[in-house]
């Protein structure tokens, strides 16, 4: 039995290369189910406290579609303002609040670590879905499942990341990943905002390779590209992020350009880094990457709470 499923979900580094196989292998059958309608029922009479206490579209929308495709309910709260921590609340009194109400949390919070904290507040299953410039191990996850549907497989890709590589969550948690397979990175951003060490230091001892870059062209080189907007609401200096912010941009003129057939994702929000011009070609998958988040949560509620999948 993999052991992450006994436990929360707060990061990247606790899964092994064998969950993702376990994981991946469960969202092609949560996917067929869910085409045939048979996922509805699941997780029948069970409740999911959706937390989100910063900015969310995609990842709260598609747990809540999630739990609610498998036929479960939800309880939820949006930004602190309409939550008693707006009162001074604690986020450890919240969260005990919250296990005597719910089977099953899934929070994002403004503040790095604070997923572990809530976790450590309670015994019912805790899921990061953002904690600050921290980690988003669900959309690493759901990023791994499309490059592997896109692509076929991962061993042997060269693979780039465009952008905010310092305060980009979805980065730091996908390169977790991403270091369990054969694959090259090209790591592409400003001097400003490069990747912190402790991330790169995580890769020591894998079979991931990595060079560190500004230059845009060498997406020419990738068999992805992954783009990510800078994240203004992290920077404590607003005129550098005015300075940065409009460093890199991917259209599709750039794309047409690459030697390889390179396909396009972005966990989204865009910003300006990613013209809508690339949208038609067939290499733009960050639609297709957002709706395999509601079948890949699927399988993680599943597990966490002990539903069996299977066909
Ligand atoms: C990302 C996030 O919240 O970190 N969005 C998402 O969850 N799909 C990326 C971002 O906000 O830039």
């Amino acid at each position: 039995m993999n052991e992450f499923l006994h436990k929360h979900i707060l990061d990247t580094e606790q899964f092994t290369k064998d969950d993702l196989d376990f994981l991946n292998q469960k969202t092609r059958i949560m996917e067929r189910l869910l085409e045939s309608g048979k996922s509805f029922g699941i997780l029948n009479g069970r409740l999911l406290a959706s937390l989100f206490f910063e900015a969310s579209t995609r990842t709260r929308l598609s747990f809540e579609a999630a739990m609610e495709r498998l036929g479960g309910r939800l309880i939820s709260t949006v930004g602190f303002q309409f939550s008693s921590i707006s009162k001074g609340e604690t986020l450890y009194d919240t969260m005990k609040m919250i296990e005597a109400y719910a089977d099953i949390a899934v929070i994002r919070h403004p503040v790095e670590g604070s997923s572990r904290i809530a976790a450590g507040a309670v015994q019912i299953p805790v899921i990061n879905a953002g904690d600050g410039a921290g980690q988003h191990p669900t959309q690493a996850l759901l990023d791994l499942y499309t490059i592997l549907s896109e692509k076929g497989s991962l061993d042997g890709l060269s693979i780039a990341f465009i952008g905010d590589l310092k305060y980009g969550r979805t980065i730091h948690s996908l390169i977790n990943l991403l270091r369990h397979y054969k694959v090259h990175l090209y790591l592409i951003c400003p001097e400003e905002l490069k990747l912190p060490e402790i991330y790169k230091k995580n890769l020591d001892k894998y079979p991931i390779t990595f060079e560190e870059t500004t230059d845009i062209k060498r997406i020419w080189d990738c068999d992805v590209a992954y783009v990510t907007r800078i994240q203004e609401e992290r920077f404590t200096d607003h005129k550098e992020y005015e300075r940065l912010k409009e460093t890199y941009k991917v259209n599709k003129e750039l794309i047409l350009a690459s030697k390889k057939n390179t396909t396009v994702l972005h966990p989204l929000p865009r910003v300006n880094e990613l013209s809508t011009d690339v949208d038609d070609l067939p290499n733009a998958a960050y639609f297709r990457q957002a709706k395999y988040g509601v079948v890949v949560r699927m399988v993680l509620l599943c597990i966490l709470l002990k539903a069996e999948i299977k066909e």
